[in-house]
């Protein structure tokens, strides 16, 4: 049983001796801040007996915010990606270069494609792949790359487009957790051919549910609409709605929309604090002894960060990373956890079920071999994620004040724990 570090002290806190005692508790995203328009625009949705078109004018204005041609809503990333991947309308058992550590939003899409995700490992101690771990990975079945662009941090994209364009392979992203991080002078988003963002509660700019796709490409912007929106109807003169394809009913509610558009006014605001507040916190946490926060590469001008994490050096420590992130929760983090389900090759054993019993698509054909699935996959991934805490609460209520208390706290499990 691990000693408790006492909450009295850090929970409503506390500060630092010698100064004035202030109760203070670290935040987290609840009870989120609507916006100031938030209910005028849900009240217009109302009013109108539900003739307002508020998903278009989200979609114009995160467009325009984002300067892509086209956003279309859905009801989040999930059902964003899937609709991308039917879009792509690859064949099945084509490979799809996936992102170690990522959500099941990820890939279910690509799944139900009848893809197949192969798995390329994060650069040793990061969150992302890299143009070096995916190139490995790339066969004559590899079609496309998405990256998933972990806690806000951009994958390098530069080196990974190179490397595409040299394979003619299609790059898209996975932006859910970097709305509005900016990678040399370009927003996440807009760094591959599409790119899908999720709205969904707890994210940076969270409305109830919801997400979208984003793209320049006007044709695959029309697929889009085609698969995942009008359920693979064509109107046939003489006869109707003719379903000519496969296709999903995923559009986003106007109330949904009208929450997203009253947090996009307020978002980029946000996001500039959250990059300045955790760009501090890093600093803070990088100065305890065997603690290593989650590295920000140099190329990255604007973290927005979702999640924040560090490894612990388990030499180091009496605790493993389980043990720590429970004492930093009871010690008055919300939500500090361990990130093993990351790990996708790991975290979905259906993936291992379906290639053992070769179920299509990995019968073969249309596979053209054998996948196995398991967390050795990428040892790299693995290997962070085992030492690996964080807390998905961190957010813009964060202040310079609660970034020392946190650093505090986290200290103070340290110091507890060191052998
Ligand atoms: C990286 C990533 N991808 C996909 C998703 C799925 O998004 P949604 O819940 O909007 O479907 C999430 C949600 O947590 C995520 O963090």
């Amino acid at each position: 049983m691990l000693e408790k570090v006492p909450r009295a002290k850090y929970g409503p806190q506390r500060m630092m001796e010698g100064k004035e005692e202030k109760p203070v508790d670290i935040p987290m995203q609840y009870p989120r801040t609507m916006g100031p328009n938030c209910m005028n625009y849900l009240q217009e949705v109302v009013d109108s007996g539900l003739t307002v078109d508020m998903v278009g004018r989200f979609e114009k204005a995160f467009a325009k915010e984002l300067g892509v041609k086209h956003c279309i809503a859905t009801p989040g990333c999930t059902p964003a990606l899937a609709t991308l991947a039917a879009a792509f309308d690859f064949e099945p058992g084509d490979e799809i270069i996936n992102s170690p550590i990522a959500d099941y939003g990820t890939l279910q899409g690509l799944v139900t494609e009848n893809y197949i995700p192969v798995f390329a490992d994060a650069a040793p101690g990061t969150v992302n792949l890299s143009a070096e771990t995916i190139a490995p990975c790339i066969t004559d079945r590899t079609r496309a790359i998405l990256v998933v662009h972990m806690t806000g941090i951009i994958c390098d994209m530069d080196p990974i487009n190179e490397l595409a364009e040299k394979h003619g392979l299609i790059v898209y992203e996975d932006a859910c957790q970097a709305i509005f991080s900016q990678y040399k002078g370009r927003l996440a988003g807009t760094l591959g051919t599409a790119a899908g963002f999720s709205f969904d509660s707890e994210k940076t700019m969270g409305s109830d549910i919801g997400g979208c796709v984003v793209t320049d490409d006007d044709d695959l912007a029309e697929r889009v609409r085609f698969y995942g929106q009008s359920r693979g109807a064509q109107q046939e003169p003489h006869f109707g709605r003719r379903h000519v394809a496969l296709g999903y009913a995923y559009r986003m509610t106007q109330c949904t929309a009208a929450i997203c558009l009253a947090q996009l006014e307020i978002v980029r605001e946000q996001v500039v604090h959250r990059d300045k507040m955790v760009r501090l916190l890093t600093d803070l946490i990088a100065e305890i002894p065997g603690i290593t926060p989650i590295p920000i590469p140099d190329y990255l001008d604007v973290y927005s960060c979702w999640m924040f994490g560090f490894t612990i050096n388990p030499d180091q420590f009496t605790c493993d990373a389980e043990g720590f992130a429970k004492q930093v929760q009871d010690a008055g983090v919300p939500m500090a956890d361990i990130g093993k389900m990351y790990l996708m090759p790991a975290a979905c054993t259906f993936l291992e079920d379906m290639t053992r019993s070769k179920t299509y698509p990995f019968s073969m054909p249309p596979a053209s071999h054998e996948y196995s699935f398991s967390e050795d996959n990428c040892p790299n991934a693995r290997d962070y994620l085992e030492n690996f805490v964080y807390w998905p609460t961190f957010c813009e209520k964060y202040t310079e004040e609660i970034c020392e208390q946190v650093a505090g706290v986290v200290r103070a499990v340290a110091d507890r724990y060191r052998r």
